[in-house]
């Protein structure tokens, strides 16, 4: 693995919840490409692991290199933004069978960028109408709207296959989670099913 790229390198993470002591210690190194599976006994800290990675729950200590960056110092607008390059597909009832792979993993940023464009644009509404009302020197300005509809749709679009690229799997983009569609089977690997 050593020519490969590191995506994710943890050193040393531990997690306590009060006096349990979850994850003891945990280093290992992710890399590009790498289909990775976490197998152990129920209540062994997989799922804690995984939302840790993901900033979830917050690492009592140690570090989580994400492209290089130490996540776990990271706070407020930097998680979200961090969170946006990495993918999680929760287990069971989270996949929408009559919707494709792509279209599953982009229902949640296009849904989210949405609701801010949609914000904004009623802001603006609001300002518009209230500037009718306000002389020349009080007119307040408009947030200026820097993406549109198709816009957040495409580049959702562009960061779910960027994603999928990552693990392999851009392939699969067209291809149903349901087992009744063809092809279903190997949609997602079971390690990709997680907390
Ligand atoms: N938010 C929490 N607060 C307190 N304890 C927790 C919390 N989340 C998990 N735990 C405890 O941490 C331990 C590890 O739980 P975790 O869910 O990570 O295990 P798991 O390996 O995913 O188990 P399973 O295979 O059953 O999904 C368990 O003892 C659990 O009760
Ligand atoms: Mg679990």
């Amino acid at each position: 693995m050593e020519n490969k790229r590191e995506i994710l390198k943890v050193v040393d993470l531990q997690k306590k919840f009060h006096k349990l002591e979850v994850l003891k210690g945990i280093s290992t190194t992710f890399h590009e490409n790498e289909v990775v599976s976490i197998i152990g006994p129920s209540g062994g800290g997989k799922s804690t692991f995984l939302r840790c990675l993901n900033l979830l729950e917050q690492p009592t200590s140690g570090q989580i290199l994400f492209d290089g960056t130490d996540i776990c110092t990271i706070k407020g607008k930097a998680i979200d933004h961090c969170r946006q390059r990495m993918g999680m597909v929760f287990q069971q009832f989270n996949l929408f069978n009559n919707m494709n792979v792509l279209k599953n993993i982009t229902l949640a940023p296009v849904h989210v960028a949405l609701q801010d464009l949609r914000k904004t644009r009623r802001k603006n509404f609001f300002t518009r109408i209230a500037n009718v009302f306000r002389s020349k020197e009080k007119k307040r300005p408009l947030v200026p709207l820097q993406t549109s509809k198709k816009q957040i749709v495409a580049d959702a679009e562009q960061n779910a296959m960027r994603l999928l690229g990552r693990i392999g799997l851009a392939d699969k983009a067209k291809v149903y989670p349901s087992p009744s569609r063809a092809d279903s089977a190997s949609a997602l690997p079971s390690s990709a099913r997680s907390p």
